[in-house]
């Protein structure tokens, strides 16, 4: 009996050293908070705890992550950052900057990173020649996601052009539908006005404007009708769009409230987690006059350094999980965006996915790809504000696109 019990407490001991011996903690602060995208993110813990490390959530809820931004800098001001953060585009190289982020070099060379992720992507998640950021997945911002029993009720076409918008959501609206399901916050205001900047000026300009921040094309002809057009689509959508949330209104298409969305395909996720189907219970198109352009926005997470060394192998677990072909396929599945590298299955994706798959690749290799300013792959997170202040201003009060086009001009100039 005493042998058996020394014999237990040993076992109990060497399995307590094996765990710790083993296992490490992440702490990691996302913003993915909504039904399609909780289903996604679970993908990554799950894998992770099946390896024996654990998974301590930090969801901040806020779309586009301007909520997420605003904790992790109390954080890591209070130096207590988190193990690793959702953080995409310019802002990648800020927080290099500050000195704090781990070097992900050893796991990206072993899992041949650079071979396997295009250069587009690479490029962002580097700072002087070394990873510092993981790239999680590709996501399109500029689709339109309809509910086509709606327009087939209202006698309406899907439309490609504004002109033909206009004449559908007249025809949606006096059938007794809402034609637009909008949520009135500045990253959603910001992420229609860029798709209908590349639709009416096209990617050249969209490039000299939201890129470079060219004055001279953010005071312009081109910026004015864009601004108006923007503005037109007001007019139909709904006395309650302040405020919502961009997943609810995602819902209003799904529940066959509202007839369209304008949003990045990260909305798919919401559809997906509904139970319903493309091309028969929804249908997404090319924001009206894009198609042939690709807006994209690549998600990411930089790591903090870390003194423990578990917690250190933790990190690089996550790294070298993320890019693993069982994760990219299942949650880029759930969550409506397509596969950061190559080499995925692409059996378990539907036709949105593959159409969009196809359309990056292309843009890959003819360097058209157009990083989207909304979701912080465009510009410095200063500049990003300016002109979310601006595009909000003038969307919300009766500014006129004159004003506001030389206001982005101003604005711009004090953030840079
Ligand atoms: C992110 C997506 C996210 C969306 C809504 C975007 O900026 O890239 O992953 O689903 O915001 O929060």
């Amino acid at each position: 009996m005493k042998i058996f019990i020394k014999t237990a407490a040993m076992l109990v001991c060497c399995g307590l050293l094996f765990s710790q011996a083993f296992a490490g903690e992440v702490e990691v602060l996302h913003w993915w908070t909504s039904g399609g995208e909780a289903k996604s993110v679970a993908v990554l813990k799950n894998l992770l705890e099946k390896e024996g490390h654990t998974w301590k959530d930090m969801a901040v809820a806020g779309g586009a992550g301007e909520n997420a931004m605003t904790v992790l800098k109390t954080r890591a001001m209070a130096g207590n950052p988190p193990t690793a953060a959702q953080v995409k585009g310019p802002a990648i190289q800020e927080w290099a900057e500050e000195g704090l982020l781990a070097n992900l070099d050893e796991v990206a060379k072993k899992e041949d990173w650079d071979n396997l992720v295009p250069s587009v992507v690479t490029d962002i998640m580097k700072y002087k020649g070394s990873y510092v950021a993981v790239p999680v997945n590709v996501h399109k911002i500029n689709w339109m996601w309809c509910n086509p029993a709606i327009f087939v009720k209202a006698g309406a076409r899907i439309p490609t052009t504004w002109e033909q918008f206009k004449t559908a959501a007249q025809k949606i609206k006096a059938a007794g539908f809402l034609p637009v399901a909008f949520g009135g916050q500045s990253w959603q205001e910001a992420t229609v006005f860029e798709s209908v900047v590349v639709g009416q000026a096209g990617p050249e300009f969209y490039k000299k404007a939201l890129v470079d921040t060219d004055p001279k094309a953010l005071n312009s002809p081109e910026m004015i009708k864009a601004l108006e057009t923007f503005k037109m689509i007001k007019n139909f959508t709904d006395k309650d769009a302040p405020g919502r949330d961009w997943n609810m209104a995602t819902a209003m298409v799904i529940k066959g409230e509202a007839a369209m969305q304008f949003m990045g395909d990260w909305a798919k996720g919401e559809f997906t987690a509904a139970g319903k189907n493309p091309g028969s219970d929804y249908v997404a198109v090319p924001v009206p006059e894009t198609a042939g352009s690709y807006l994209f926005n690549v998600d990411s997470f930089i790591m903090f350094d870390v003194k423990d060394k578990e917690a250190k192998k933790a990190q690089a677990a996550m790294a070298r999980l993320i890019l693993s072909n069982t994760f990219q396929e299942v949650f880029n599945v759930n969550k409506g965006s397509i596969p950061v590298k190559t080499g995925v299955s692409k059996t378990a994706f539907d036709d949105i996915a593959l159409r969009s798959m196809d359309e990056f690749a292309a843009g890959a290799a003819n360097k058209t790809l157009m990083p989207s300013m909304a979701h912080g792959m465009a510009v410095s997170p200063a500049v990003q504000g300016a002109i979310y202040d601006v595009v909000t201003k003038f969307y919300n009060s009766d500014m006129s696109a004159k004003d506001a086009a030389a206001q982005l001009v101003s604005a711009v100039a004090d953030a840079e």
